[in-house]
């Protein structure tokens, strides 16, 4: 069973803190820090995440006094400690005494200490360590009173190609396979003379002169995501035996390539993300939204934590942007509406020494005497009128299917184009739904999609059979599809299915293909509306209405609205021919003149659409009113500006202005704002950043 954020939240309301490192400060500053804590309204510190070497000064020697004062001090204040595990930076002493606990890049170098991160996941010392410096902080503080989360690590996400990670991975394969013989034939060994014939001559997939074999890398893949978790599990093990009531976590970073958090997530009590969205990128809060979205999915649609966030600048991106005033609880807010009951940050009090030092934080250098740390303490304390909200779910009728392991497959050597990248599709499918106030959920494609009134694949390249089957049922039995180009491709072996494309989906789908054709850079490729669908025309003009708000949307109203008018599309084509589907859009230009880029099918009591190429935004905008309204599903509101998102979370409607202008936004039925108190009614007006938390 396992402990959701309830166990956090009871008694607390929504949660409010960040990462404090006291063993960077002499005693004197923790007792200032409590008390600014406490009028900041803090009830959650993550503690001891890097502290390793202060909590283990020699193998084996524990020097725990420090971290007694800390815990006692943080409950005499009533705040709750999330404890960190210690594992992601392990002292000095370790690679010292055992270098082979220290990790080797594709190119046999062994990384150094000196940094953070330096563990071998695979290494039989580390792993010892680890249990070992676990168990001792299980055992401790397991009754202590301010403990009320355990913190495994911090962003899994090393790998290893040593000979140790070589014999793990060995075991991992055996496991999988069961014989060379399999492995050999999963694997493809007969193109260019890869045959294996003993289980000591693979390898992982280490700098080779050529492009490496890709069931070879998947598999690596899959293998390090394994690792990882089973490091993740060893500790979760130990906590649960001596704290079967404390839920345990461990932090994500988002759309994360190395590791497949929909198999972590299943491992863990409560999901909790780093996030830090770039100040200055347009695509932002939608690349936020689509995040947030993300950990609701992995956690099944239960609340989850954000973990770590900036108050203000970061450090490590090359030039870093500062944060507006009101842009970070703007940042904060947006992952309260969509799920988050907890807002912590990365860190307390800003580093004076030490990699981070030029980081953000709740505490700046100046001190508390700061515009900054004003906004701090407004904010923790205004969170409090949004208790109601803690628990309460974020309702949605859209799925978008997202998978590592196809993600893995997508992106490697050697395909037709370089340039199809898994997140960036999914980017460009969300946004529309963002800019329309539609609330998706992000769910692995073996989900239950029974649920969802639509469900949106913009890219499966490699598609299992019983998904692919649980798919096609979908749509049969009333469901609206949509797949993305470049998808159904391969098996999970990453072996090309033959026949007409996508193979598993040909049927649903009620067309096929048999070329991809990547697309020249110089030219965009030219396509045009055919209507099709029979509410074409009127989906379309719904479109119109709403994207002739949204600036530079207008075009893609135009063609939304008109059977006949062009559109752009680039990057991809593909040659395909309908069996069954409707046309609705065509190639108009040069050699695929005439033959479809967008199918859609009404079968069974469902409809399934393919898109065999990439529309330009204002194109995947009209796409998508014409696919709401197959699914008759609608957003939050009727009408939203530009810049403002919706988002229903509980009975509450948030309103979030990510725009640079104030806007109004014409609300259908009378409301309380939480944030102000201030009732709402015909509509609400909101400067930049401003948000309204509206209950009706
Ligand atoms: C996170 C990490 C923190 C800190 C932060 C800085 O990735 O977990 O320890 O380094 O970034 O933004
Ligand atoms: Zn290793």
């Amino acid at each position: 069973m396992k402990l959701g954020m309830h166990t956090l939240t009871e008694g607390r309301g929504l949660l409010f803190g960040g990462d404090y490192n006291p063993e960077q400060w002499p005693e004197e500053v923790w007792v200032e820090d409590a008390g600014l804590m406490r009028a900041a309204g803090v009830n959650l510190v993550t503690v001891g995440v890097f502290s390793w070497s202060r909590l283990e000064p020699e193998p084996g020697k524990h020097d725990f006094g420090w971290l007694d004062r800390v815990m006692d001090l943080m409950a005499g204040n009533g705040i709750a400690v999330d404890l960190a595990i210690p594992t992601a930076s392990p002292p000095p002493w370790l690679g010292h005494r055992w270098p082979e606990t220290l990790p080797v890049d594709e190119a046999g170098h062994r990384l150094w200490y000196g940094s953070r991160n330096q563990y071998c996941p695979s290494s039989g010392v580390y792993r010892e360590r680890s249990q070992s410096i676990t168990t001792a902080l299980a055992e401790r503080y397991a009754a202590h009173p301010a403990l009320a989360m355990w913190h495994v690590g911090n962003e899994y996400g090393e790998v290893c190609h040593c000979d140790e990670s070589a014999a793990a991975f060995r075991t991992w394969l055996r496991a999988r396979y069961g014989d060379l013989d399999r492995l050999n034939e999963a694997w493809g060994t007969t193109f260019w003379s890869q045959g294996y014939g003993d289980w000591a001559e693979i390898v992982p997939p280490r700098r080779a002169p050529y492009i490496i074999n890709p069931t070879q890398r998947l598999d690596w893949w899959r293998f390090c995501s394994d690792e990882l978790l089973s490091h993740f599990r060893e500790q979760r093990d130990v906590l649960r035996a001596h704290t079967p009531g404390i839920p345990v976590t461990t932090n994500f970073m988002g759309l994360f390539k190395r590791c497949d958090y929909f198999s972590f997530a299943a491992e863990q009590d409560v999901v909790s993300n780093d996030w830090y969205p770039e100040p200055g990128n347009p695509k932002a809060p939608a690349l936020t939204a689509l995040t947030h979205d993300l950990m609701r999915g992995l956690g099944g649609g239960r609340p989850w934590l954000l973990m770590e966030q900036a108050t203000n600048g970061v450090n490590w991106r090359p030039h870093n942007l500062p944060k507006p005033p009101g842009q970070f609880r703007l940042e904060s807010l947006q992952a309260v509406a969509r799920g988050a009951d907890g807002l912590c940050y990365f860190q307390w009090r800003a580093s004076r020494f030490g990699s981070e030092r030029f980081h953000a934080a709740m505490v700046p250098h100046a001190g508390a005497d700061t515009r900054l740390h004003a906004a701090v303490r407004a904010h923790g304390q205004e969170l409090r009128k949004l208790a109601e909200v803690a628990g309460e779910p974020v309702p949605a009728r859209v799925a978008m299917v997202f998978d590592w392991a196809s993600w893995w497959a997508l992106e490697d050597r050697g395909r037709p184009s370089d340039r199809l990248n898994a997140t960036e599709q999914l980017l460009d499918y969300y946004v529309p739904f963002f800019e329309r106030g539609v609330s998706v959920d992000v769910v692995p494609p073996s989900a239950d999609l029974s649920a969802y009134a639509l469900v949106v694949a913009p890219n499966l390249f490699l598609l299992g059979d019983r998904d692919a089957a649980a798919m096609t049922a979908y749509v049969r039995g009333g469901g609206v599809l949509v797949v993305g180009p470049f998808s159904g491709v391969v098996d999970p072996d990453a072996h090309v299915r033959t026949g007409r494309f996508p193979v598993p989906l040909r049927e649903v789908l009620g067309g096929s293909g048999e070329e991809w054709l990547p697309a020249s850079e110089e030219r965009p490729v030219r396509c045009r509306w055919n209507g099709g669908a029979p509410d074409g025309a009127e989906a379309g003009a719904q479109a119109g209405a709403q994207a002739g708000a949204q600036a530079g949307a207008q075009a893609g109203a135009q063609a939304g609205a008109q059977v006949g008018a062009e559109f752009t599309a680039h990057t991809w084509t593909e040659l395909l021919r309908a069996e069954g589907a409707e046309v609705v859009a065509e190639f108009t230009e040069g050699d695929l003149a005439g033959s479809p880029a967008v199918l859609r099918h009404a079968t069974g009591e469902g409809i399934a659409w393919y898109v065999g190429t990439m529309p330009e935004p204002a194109a995947l905008a009209a796409l998508t009113e014409r696919v709401l309204a197959d699914a008759r599903v609608s957003g939050a509101l009727p009408e939203l500006p530009p810049g403002v998102e919706a988002v229903r979370r509980g009975d509450v409607l948030f309103l979030l202005n990510h725009g640079t202008e104030t806007a109004r936004v014409p609300i259908p039925e009378a409301a309380v704002d939480l944030l102000t108190g201030s009732p709402a009614e015909g509509s609400v007006t909101l400067a930049p950043r401003a948000v309204a938390a509206l209950r009706p």
